[in-house]
C-alpha cells in the first residue's frame, strides 16, 4: 500500500488569486482535497484543480460546539492519510492563523509516522497591510484573538498598532455561537475604552474575498463600535495613540557594551 501524507495549504483571501502556485500544484495532485475555504465560489475553484474535492463545512452546525467539529474534520483528514491516500487539507486564508485543525491535523499525522506540512499563505493581516498601506515594523503591531484579548486581560502596548480577530464571537466561550451580537461588541469597545479616549478611531476591516470586489473599511469612534457592521470576517484594528518612549537606560547599555569590546 502506498504511503499517506498530508499537505496543508491555505487558498488565500482573495479567491484564486492570493492560491500560490505551491499550494495550487499540491491540490492539483492530490488523491483527494479536504477543503474549508468558505464559499461557493471558492469551493469551485477548488474543483476546478481537483475532481476529488470534499467539504468539510457541513460539519459545522448551530447544535455542535466547534471544538466538536474540529474533532471531526482532524479525524477525517487522518483517516485519509492512515488509508494510504496523497491527502490535501485546504483552508482559506492562511492555514496555521487561527485554525485549529489545520495545525493539529499536520501534528498527529507527524506523530503517526506519516509525511506531513503545512504551507504559508496570505493571511487577512497580510491584506490589512497591503489595503490600510502601513508597515507593522514601523510603530509596531500586535495581534490577538478578541475573546482571548477581553477575557484574559491581556496586557498590550497602545502605542502600537492593535489588531483584534473574531470580532464578531468576542466573549464567547461555548464555541456555538455563529453571528455577531452588539451586545458582546459593546463590552470589547468599553474595555478598549479603558486604555483609548473614547473618540479614538478604530477601523472594522473586511478584506475583498473577490477579485472584482473592493475591501471594506469603516472607520468608527470606539464608543459607537458596537453601531458597526459586523460579519464573522470582520477584523478590528486600532491605530496607536501617542509613541513610544525610548528607554535611555537601554540606550545607554548598549553603548556601553560597544564601548567595552
Ligand atoms: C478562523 S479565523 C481565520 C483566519 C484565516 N485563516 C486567515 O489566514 O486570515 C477568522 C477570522 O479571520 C479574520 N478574517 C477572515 N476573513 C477575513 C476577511 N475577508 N477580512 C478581514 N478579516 C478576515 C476575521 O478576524 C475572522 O473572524
Amino acid at each position: 500500500m502506498t504511503r499517506g501524507s498530508l499537505v496543508v495549504v491555505g487558498t488565500g483571501i482573495k479567491i484564486a488569486n492570493q492560491c500560490t502556485i505551491e499550494a495550487r500544484y499540491h491540490i492539483e495532485a492530490a488523491d483527494v482535497v479536504f477543503e474549508v475555504v468558505g464559499d461557493q465560489l471558492a469551493q469551485n475553484f477548488l474543483h476546478s484543480l481537483n475532481k476529488n474535492v470534499v467539504s468539510l463545512q457541513g460539519l459545522y452546525g448551530p447544535d455542535r460546539a466547534r471544538s466538536e467539529t474540529y474533532e471531526t474534520m482532524i479525524e477525517t483528514i487522518l483517516e485519509a492519510v492512515r488509508s494510504g491516500k496523497r491527502v490535501c487539507a485546504a483552508f482559506y486564508g492562511h492555514p496555521g492563523v487561527y485554525v485549529y485543525p489545520s495545525h493539529e491535523s499536520v501534528r498527529r499525522a507527524c506523530a503517526e509516522g506519516f509525511e506531513a506540512e503545512m504551507l504559508p499563505a496570505v493571511s487577512a493581516d497580510a491584506c490589512i497591510f497591503a489595503d490600510l498601506g502601513f508597515d507593522p515594523g514601523w510603530l509596531g503591531c500586535q495581534s490577538f484573538e478578541a475573546t482571548d484579548f477581553v477575557i484574559n486581560a491581556r496586557k498590550f502596548d497602545p502605542t502600537a498598532v492593535l489588531i483584534l480577530w473574531q470580532i464578531a464571537l468576542v466573549g464567547d466561550r461555548t464555541l456555538r455561537v455563529f453571528k455577531s451580537d452588539p451586545r458582546r461588541v459593546a463590552v470589547l469597545a468599553e474595555v478598549l475604552m479603558e486604555d483609548y479616549p473614547a473618540d479614538h478611531e478604530v477601523i472594522v476591516y473586511r478584506a475583498a474575498t473577490l477579485p472584482v470586489s473592493q475591501p471594506q473599511v469603516q472607520t468608527i469612534a470606539l464608543s459607537r463600535l458596537a453601531e458597526a457592521e459586523i460579519s464573522q470576517e470582520s477584523t478590528l484594528v486600532v491605530p496607536p495613540i501617542g509613541e513610544a518612549q525610548a528607554s535611555p537606560e537601554r540606550l545607554a547599555l548598549i553603548e556601553a557594551r560597544l564601548a567595552a569590546a
